[in-house]
């Protein structure tokens, strides 16, 4: 496997070429040594989008203010240290603080004044309806209606609904009206395509950037922000808000119908003994098939592809249309995670009080987000099935959905497999891969495995005496 961090700016301090737009050059960086053809840029939100967004446009050589509002995140923030797990970026914030590149604020009408890009990058969240949550978007809105002048861009980086630019710009629209008369800030959407666990990688190496507007100043300058410092310069594909907004859902729901597929067709191949990996490889060959995100698993999830999932077939309800696709890939993966979940109880069908060991807690590696995660989901079936469950992972921890599954946590491999009748493997942290089976298998009661992300090989796992199940691997 390739380093996925391995093309991540190892240092800052970048100088270099003229700002193609003639954007100003930024005071405050001129005075750190040298010319930054830097932009001056808001990012509104801290989350993962936003922070990333926030030191990754930093590095580039751009003047970076991120807005937090809460102040206890904001705190760690301001201290270089980022509040939850993500490789690298704690790096990238630090180098890009001291350079006095990047810096935060809880004022957002003080930090988006004169900055020439104005990021949002709040969160929306699934409401109850299953459709999006736009009060942090909509707030957000509301101060910028007052804060901004009409030569700033206000750039939507928040995942939102086709439709979210056109909405914001008639916001912004009345209110300048009102105001002065002038004419608003252009709207640009510009969507993310940061996978949790290696955002910062991505951030650097995208496969393309999409930035939709009407205003061609506007997508020229956004242009400009992304292209600066950018190693690998990636296809920017220019086109209008609604389409870029689109091109965010199509992709996500893809991903989860890609996964989705071989998910189902690891279920057909453990009945007929074929081995599914042989297959996802083969497939993958195919150039027009592709063979990423054909990794089997117990079921796709996060905070990201089942919200997003959602949207979409909301919206299409919403204008009379039935997505099939959409609805099968939600049912097919919520059969998916019942079906590990019963093979893993028919392991330890017969024991006295069974007790199962998950390895893994977090939606996938490289990450301690426990949204929508399928490991909690396999678990909270086992729970209802009066099964003692105990987890352990490397990072993630959930404290509200411990109480909710009433679930063990464990500190260690040795605290979660002694007497276990039955592990179960459910994210795919690399560290499992040095697990020492022999001495896990003395300490459990009866040696099974149930291996939903079919990371170990089976024979190895034989030879030590494990009753193995993966995903349509034997
Ligand atoms: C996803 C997209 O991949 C990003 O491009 C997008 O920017 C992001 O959503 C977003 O909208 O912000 P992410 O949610 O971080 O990224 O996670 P993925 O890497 O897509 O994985 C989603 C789920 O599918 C996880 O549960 C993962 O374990 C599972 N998966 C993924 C598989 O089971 N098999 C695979 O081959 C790939």
């Amino acid at each position: 496997m390739t380093d996925p961090h391995s093309d991540i700016p190892a240092t800052t301090g970048r100088t270099g070429k003229e700002n193609l737009l003639g954007a100003k050059i930024d005071d405050s960086a001129k005075s750190l040594g040298g010319p930054i053809p830097g932009v001056r840029v808001c990012v509104i939100g801290g989350g993962y989008v936003g922070l990333v967004t926030a030191a990754g446009l930093a590095e580039f050589g751009h003047n970076v203010v991120c807005v937090e509002k809460d102040e206890q995140k904001l705190r760690t923030l301001v201290k270089g240290k980022v509040p939850f797990y993500e490789p690298e970026l704690e790096r990238l914030l630090k180098e890009n603080i001291a350079n006095k590149r990047l810096s935060f604020s809880p004022d957002l009408s003080e930090s988006a004044e004169k900055r020439q890009a104005v990021f949002i990058a709040v969160g929306t969240p699934q409401s109850l309806t299953g459709r999006t949550d736009m009060g942090a978007l909509e707030l957000v809105a509301d101060q910028l209606s007052v804060a901004l002048e009409p030569e700033q861009v206000v750039v939507i980086k928040s995942t939102a609904p086709v439709g979210t630019a056109a909405w914001l710009r008639n916001r912004l629209q009345e209110s300048f009206a009102k105001r002065n008369g002038s004419k608003a800030p252009s709207v640009i959407s510009n969507p993310e395509f940061l996978r949790e666990g290696s955002a910062v990688y991505d951030f650097f190496n995208p496969q393309r950037i999409v930035i939709g507007g009407d205003n061609s100043a506007a997508i020229e300058l956004i242009s400009h922000i992304h292209r600066l410092g950018m190693k690998k310069q990636a296809p920017i594909v220019t086109t209008n808000n609604e389409t870029a907004e689109m091109i965010k859902y199509a992709s996500n729901v893809f991903l989860a119908t890609k996964i989705g597929f071989i998910n189902e067709l690891s279920g057909l191949c453990d009945h007929l003994s074929v081995n599914v990996m042989e297959v996802a490889r083969a497939m993958g060959m195919d150039t027009r098939i592709g063979g990423e995100f054909l990794q089997p698993g117990p079921g796709w999830g996060g905070s990201c592809l089942p919200k997003d999932i959602s949207e979409y077939a909301g919206l299409a309800q919403e204008h009379g249309l039935t997505m099939h696709i959409a609805q099968a890939v939600q049912d097919a993966n919520r059969a998916h995670i019942a079906w590990v979940a019963n093979k893993t109880l028919a392991l330890v069908e017969g024991a006295n009080k069974p007790i199962i060991g998950a390895l893994g807690l977090a939606f996938k590696a490289g990450t301690n987000d426990t949204r929508h995660s399928p490991a909690a989901e396999v678990i909270r079936r086992l729970r209802a099935a009066d099964v003692t469950v105990r987890v352990y992972d490397p990072q993630a921890s959930d404290p509200v959905l411990q109480q909710q599954l009433g679930y063990e946590v464990c500190e260690s491999i040795d605290e979660l497999t002694e007497q276990a009748d039955c592990l179960i493997v459910l994210t795919e942290w690399s560290e499992f891969q040095f697990i020492d089976w022999e001495r896990v298998g003395q300490a459990m009661r009866s040696r099974n495995l149930v291996d939903a992300r079919n990371l170990f090989p089976p024979e190895a796992l034989k030879r030590h005496g494990f009753t193995y199940e993966g995903v349509g691997q034997f």
